[in-house]
């Protein structure tokens, strides 16, 4: 990335067809993957920027949250990119990056805002007073809502990671065809839940069989129609309560056709303000961890040769 804004290159290698087989990642075998693929990644990400590692500035690496093997391949290798060139380096969060995915908009948000980040490990509310200064002030009770499309897709045979391919069957489904629990606990708090949405979908396949056809994208349509009214509901209610006119969707569920349209109706009826990421920006990718690395820097963050990965660090 050039200037903090400008991607040169993104490259993303994907383990999905690794993993799929066993319906989820397999921590070890993400690790030993990224081994084997993060020099070719970082090779490729500089032949398409016509670059060379010593046109580097800064390199940013993800030190967390995140699975803690994967982390630490990832921290080792800038370091080892660092001691070996010595360029500077520095360690960004995983969320933050999510978050400031959106400052890669010609027309990026200024703060104050309030941001979803909506992933397959979280699915939390932040007022985002300035950069840098994040306030949780909701999240989910138990499954992330990412999880509970993965979850969901087990359930219905559909292969891992499950949020693509509901998403797909659900545009022939109809969202009214099974009226599935929105749980929202209580007016007094910012909170969702998935688990019972999920037990729900598990209590239908039960009583009903495994649909198929129309069956199986009414159910999608249906299912997805629960996320997105529970957390457009419950998020936009919550930027107005907060004072706060903008809005921010992202991480890998903010891919979701109907999140996005659903957030961008009631933030428009609202009279408020909603920037959503372009799709490949809302899922993991390295363009993220640049911007907010960059972030962490020009706050005056550094990296040294004891950073090591923190597996739940909070934003
Ligand atoms: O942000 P991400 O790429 O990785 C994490 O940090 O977790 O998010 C992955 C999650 C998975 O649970 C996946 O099923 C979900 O994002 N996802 C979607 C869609 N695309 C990806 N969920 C719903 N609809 C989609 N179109
Ligand atoms: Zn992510």
């Amino acid at each position: 990335m050039e200037d903090g804004r400008r991607v040169l290159s993104d490259v993303v290698s994907t383990q999905v067809d690794i993993h799929r087989r066993w319906g989820g990642v397999v921590p070890e075998l993400a690790s030993r993957n990224h081994v084997v693929q993060v020099m070719p990644v970082l090779h490729e990400a500089l032949t398409r920027a016509g670059k060379r590692l010593d046109d580097v500035d800064l390199i940013a690496v993800t030190s967390g949250p995140g699975l803690i093997g994967a982390l630490l391949v990832g921290v080792q290798v800038a370091k080892s990119l660092s001691l070996a060139t010595g360029k500077p380096f520095v360690g960004a969060n995983h969320l933050e990056g999510h978050l400031l995915a959106i400052r890669l908009l010609e027309d990026a948000p200024e703060p104050p805002f309030l941001g979803l980040v909506v992933s397959g490990g979280h699915t939390s509310f932040y007022e985002v007073r300035d950069y840098g200064h994040y306030k949780l002030v909701g999240s989910t009770r138990d499954d992330a809502a990412g999880e509970a499309f993965d979850k969901t897709a087990r359930i219905l045979g559909l292969p891992y990671p499950g949020g693509l391919p509901i998403d797909q069957l659900a545009q022939k489904g109809n969202p009214e065809a099974i009226r599935f629990p929105r749980a929202l606990p209580g007016a007094d708090n910012f909170d969702v839940s998935f688990s019972g949405l999920k037990t729900a979908v598990l209590h239908h396949v039960k009583k009903h069989g495994l649909p198929e056809g129309q069956g199986l994208a009414d159910l999608c349509a249906s299912f997805q129609e629960a996320v997105a009214d529970a957390l457009s509901k419950k998020f936009v209610g919550a930027a107005r309560r907060l004072g706060l006119e903008r809005l921010v969707v992202c991480g890998g569920v903010a891919a979701n056709s109907r999140l996005r349209s659903l957030c961008l109706e009631r933030a428009r009826e609202r009279g408020l303000k909603l920037f959503l990421p372009p799709v490949r920006l809302c899922t993991d990718n390295g363009a993220m961890i640049a911007v907010a690395g960059y972030e962490a820097w020009r706050r005056g963050l550094r990296g040294d040769f004891s950073l090591s990965a923190d597996p739940a660090w909070r934003m």
